[in-house]
Order: C-alpha cells, then structure tokens, then sequence
C-alpha cells in the first residue's frame, strides 16, 4: 500500500530520543556529482591496458584526471597508449610486464611506485581465454597458463599494491572477471574456473584490505574486443538476439562501471562484483528479438 503523504517517514523529525547521539546521520546534500568520479592527482594502473576493454578503461580513467600506467607484454604498444594519454595532459608511463610471472609483477610495482610514489587505483584486466577443440586437447601448459593470468597473477598484484594502499592513503583495486565464472559452458571450462577464482579472491582481498582499501569485481559478458576476433558471429548475433539489450557491449561500454568502482562514488561498495553484460544473465531460450 501507498504511504499517505502526511504520514511522518523520518523518525528524527518525531522521535527524537530513539536517536544514539553518537550515530551518525550525515545526511549532506552532494554539492557536484562529478566531483564524485573525479581522479586528479590519482594514479591508477591498469593492466592488459592497451586494447580492449583495458584500453577504454585507461582512456575513462585519463579523462577523469588520472596519471596512468599501463602494462601488457608488449613494450611498444604500452609506450604507443602512454604516449596517447600523455598528449591529452596526463603523466602516463607504460611497463611492459607478463602478469602470469610474479618477478614482473614485482618489477611492474617497482617501476610504478618510482614513477609517481603511489598507486590509487589497481585494475586486473589482463586476461586470456585460449580456445581448444575439445576438452581432452587441455594441455597442462594451457591449463596453467589461463590460471597463471587470469588468477595467479592478479592475486599476487593485488598483495603486492594493496599492502602498499593500506599501509598508505588507501585505493581501489578492480578485478575485470568474466560472466563465465557464474554461467561456464564447455569450450572456456579453465577460464571460467580461473574467472571463478578470482571472484573469491575478490571477495577474500575486500575482507583483508578494509576498510582502508576496497576490492571488487566487474563480470562483463560478451563485448567486442580482440578476444571476439575467434567468435562466430552469426553464433553472437543468435545468442545476443535474447539479451534484453540484443547485443554485445562495446568496450567503452565497461568504462563507466569502472570508474564508479575507482573513485569515490563507490566509497562504501567492496567485496561486490558487478555483472555488466546488457541483460545475459536473464536471457532465456526464445526470450528477446527470438520471440
Ligand atoms: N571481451 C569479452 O567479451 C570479455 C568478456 C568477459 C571478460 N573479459 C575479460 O576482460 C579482460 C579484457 O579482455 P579484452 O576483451 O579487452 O581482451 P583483449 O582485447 O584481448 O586485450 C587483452 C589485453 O591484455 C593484455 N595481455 C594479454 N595477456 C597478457 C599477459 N600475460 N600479461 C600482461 N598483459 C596481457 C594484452 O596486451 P599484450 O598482448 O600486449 O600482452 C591486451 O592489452 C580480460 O580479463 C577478459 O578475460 C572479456
């Protein structure tokens, strides 16, 4: 049933006593929502930066006021993005760095806390979903591989940044997970489980790191990025055909849930993991455009 209107909803305005007096009740009106997204004077690093979903999430974060440093396994292409975000006004360095390899990620640190003396913002976005043509044509190599960069690494990254953000000013550390971790299908089975892996991470880091530093997790589905260059896409136009959206996402289309998740505007969400995936998750077979 509706609330009448005259009915008193704030138990302040009646009941004054019911109120500890040590509670807090800021109820402040916010002055300037942008501020709200604002990263100036932030550091953020961001690896697997310089493609894809990476790569708008390092543009979103630069426009925001950030310096950045940005990493992948190839030093040209870190240097080539560095180079763009520096043009717009921002310091950004670039570091090469295989995020599988713990002695890089140790050097990856080392370069950025000499560089700018702190680190904001860590997003783990580097990430690989090598296909295979059957189940038994796993490799251990492969295996390894795919649980090397996709969870063995951004664990250690995130220990290695986030001791430093606690002992320091606190941040924002942001896994990009995968809807794979919740809904795995048989061709992407180590990915998945990896992705699975690091959405506890998520939440076990949220619990090691608080309150001064706070973790979670992006489960993006479907979007075109290089990794959709071994997609068939008549298969994606028939699956996202469902969607409530009935697409797949564009890669700047990460940016905004990242940038929430990086800057105050988020200043009491940790340990979540948010699912940005144009409605997937609800899609059934005949549902959509299929009905
Ligand atoms: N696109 C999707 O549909 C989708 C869906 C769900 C989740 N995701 C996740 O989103 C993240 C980004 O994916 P994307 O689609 O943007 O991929 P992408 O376009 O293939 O870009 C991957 C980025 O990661 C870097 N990278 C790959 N392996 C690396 C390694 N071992 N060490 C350091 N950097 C490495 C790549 O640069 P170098 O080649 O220079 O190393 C590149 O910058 C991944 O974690 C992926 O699992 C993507």
């Amino acid at each position: 049933m509706h609330e009448p209107t005259d009915t008193p909803t704030d138990a302040r305005a009646t009941d004054d006593a019911h109120e500890p007096t040590d509670t807090p009740t800021d109820t402040r009106a916010i002055d300037d929502a942008r501020a709200l997204f604002d990263l100036s004077g932030r550091v953020a690093l961001v690896t697997g930066g310089t493609r894809g979903l990476g790569l708008a999430i390092s543009r979103a974060f630069a426009s925001a006021g950030a310096d950045i440093v940005v990493a992948s396994r190839k030093a040209d292409a870190c240097d080539r993005v560095a180079e763009e975000l520096s043009r717009a006004g921002n310091r950004a360095i670039g570091c090469a760095c295989h995020v599988g390899r713990w002695s890089d990620l140790d050097r990856l640190v080392e370069t950025a806390y000499a560089a700018f003396g702190r680190v904001d913002v860590l997003v783990n976005n580097a990430g690989v979903s090598p296909v295979y043509a059957t189940l038994a044509d796993v490799t251990e190599e492969l295996f390894d591989k795919v649980v090397a960069v996709n969870l063995k690494g951004p664990f250690r990254l995130s220990t290695l940044v986030g001791e430093r953000m606690s002992a320091g000013e606190g941040g924002s550390i942001i896994n990009v997970s995968s809807t794979g971790a919740v809904r795995p299908t048989s061709d992407i089975v180590p990915y998945a489980a990896a992705k699975a892996g690091l959405n506890a991470v998520t939440v076990g880091l949220a619990d090691a790191f608080g309150p001064r530093v706070r973790v979670n997790a992006i489960m993006p589905g479907p979007f075109l990025t290089t990794i959709a260059r071994n997609w068939d896409m008549d298969v994606l136009a028939e699956r996202t055909r469902t969607f409530a959206l009935r697409r797949a996402g564009l890669a700047q289309e990460i940016a905004g849930t990242a940038l929430y998740l990086a800057s105050d505007a988020s200043s009491y969400t940790t340990g979540s993991i948010i699912t940005v995936d144009g409605g997937a998750q609800w899609s059934m077979p005949g549902g959509g455009d299929a009905r």
